[in-house]
């Protein structure tokens, strides 16, 4: 009740506004929500598309930004944004599925992208803009691609061996793509905004995440041991909502459309760094023991994963998965 009386409250606060500021010359209100800590690469790009948005309209927009799914937790964001409550929103690219736009879940399977610069290729590429395309007939554009770089995996126990994930609970994005499974692991959906908690009280045991979520929600203070296994990647999508954006002064539309190109540079540029500085602050808090995998234990934990791109195939569409492939397998990887 409370999330469609906030709903309510806000689409009517929305229109209010929209009606004003036609009259009065109020600005043009973005909301701009999304579920991760400030001090994260999603986050510092929020800020950097705010501060621009504001400066290039010559305020006539206003952008709110609303971290840690203050205003809404994952699954409800992306229902606020069709139902225009809020405009903006830059989900993680594997929570595509329950809005129907399956095929994004192709970039939560486990070491789909060799390197950055093969999933550059392909979200700078003709595949990323086919995957906006998906989005349109569910009232949102996409605007941009934000990295956040690879995933570890954290527990309260070594994860060296794929037999060590036998019957973990491991707490997973709202994805199908079930890597947690293939190793032997028990997969639990469960909202970001929650995690904490459930690692905490021992709902569930583990988790995957670049060191930036790790950090910034304290992961590391719950996990007493993590691997560094880039076994899977962690990107987001820029969305707005469909009939707002289209309903935009063209002017407008153009300068906001250049602040989010220069913000979209600035999030990738620093999403490396965020994360390198974030395992530092975690290697030296001292909670947790970060363990590298040997070149044969990469081998296995790779040979135990890679058959769920089959097992996918049909989800995220077999011609996809090919030419996701062939442009990966020509990037220039070191
Ligand atoms: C997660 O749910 O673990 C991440 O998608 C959160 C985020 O937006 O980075």
């Amino acid at each position: 009740m409370k999330f469609v009386s906030l709903l309510c409250a806000t689409v009517a606060a929305g229109c209010l506004m929209a009606a004003t500021a036609a009259t009065a010359q109020e600005p043009i209100v973005i909301k701009f929500s999304h579920v991760v800590a400030p001090e994260t690469p999603k986050g510092k790009g929020a800020e950097k598309f705010k501060q621009l948005a504001e400066q290039r309209t010559g305020g006539k927009v206003k952008v709110e930004v609303y971290p840690n799914s203050q205003l809404y937790k994952d699954k409800e964001e992306l229902e606020a944004l069709q139902l225009g409550a809020v405009q903006m929103l830059a989900p993680s690219l594997a929570k595509f599925g329950p809005l129907g736009a399956k095929e994004f879940e192709i970039f939560d399977l486990p070491y789909i992208f060799p390197c950055k610069a093969a999933l550059v290729k392909v979200t700078t590429g003709t595949i990323g803009k086919q995957l906006f395309q998906k989005l349109e007939n569910k009232g949102i554009t996409g605007l941009a691609y934000w990295d956040n770089g690879f995933k570890i995996m954290s527990a309260n126990k070594p994860l060296h061996a794929t037999a060590d994930f036998k019957g973990l609970k491991m707490r997973i994005q709202s994805s199908k793509v079930l890597q947690m499974r293939a190793l032997g692991a028990l997969p639990q959906v469960m909202a970001f905004s929650e995690v904490y908690q459930a690692l905490q009280t021992g709902v569930v045991d583990g988790t995957e995440n670049p060191p930036s979520n790790m950090y910034t929600q304290k992961m590391h203070e719950v996990q007493s041991h993590a691997t560094l296994s880039d076994h899977g990647y962690l990107g987001y999508a820029v969305i707005v909502n469909k009939k707002f954006w289209d309903g935009l002064p063209a002017d407008v539309r153009t300068q906001l459309d250049g602040a989010m190109k220069e913000a979209t540079d600035y999030a990738n540029t620093i999403a490396q760094e965020e994360n390198d500085k974030a395992l530092e602050a975690m290697k030296a808090a001292g909670k947790t023991k970060f363990y590298e995998l040997t070149k044969d234990e990469r081998a296995s934990w790779r040979q135990a994963m890679l058959p769920v791109h089959e097992d996918m195939a049909s989800r995220v569409g077999k011609e996809l998965l090919a030419s996701i492939k062939t442009e990966t397998d020509a990037a220039k990887c070191e």
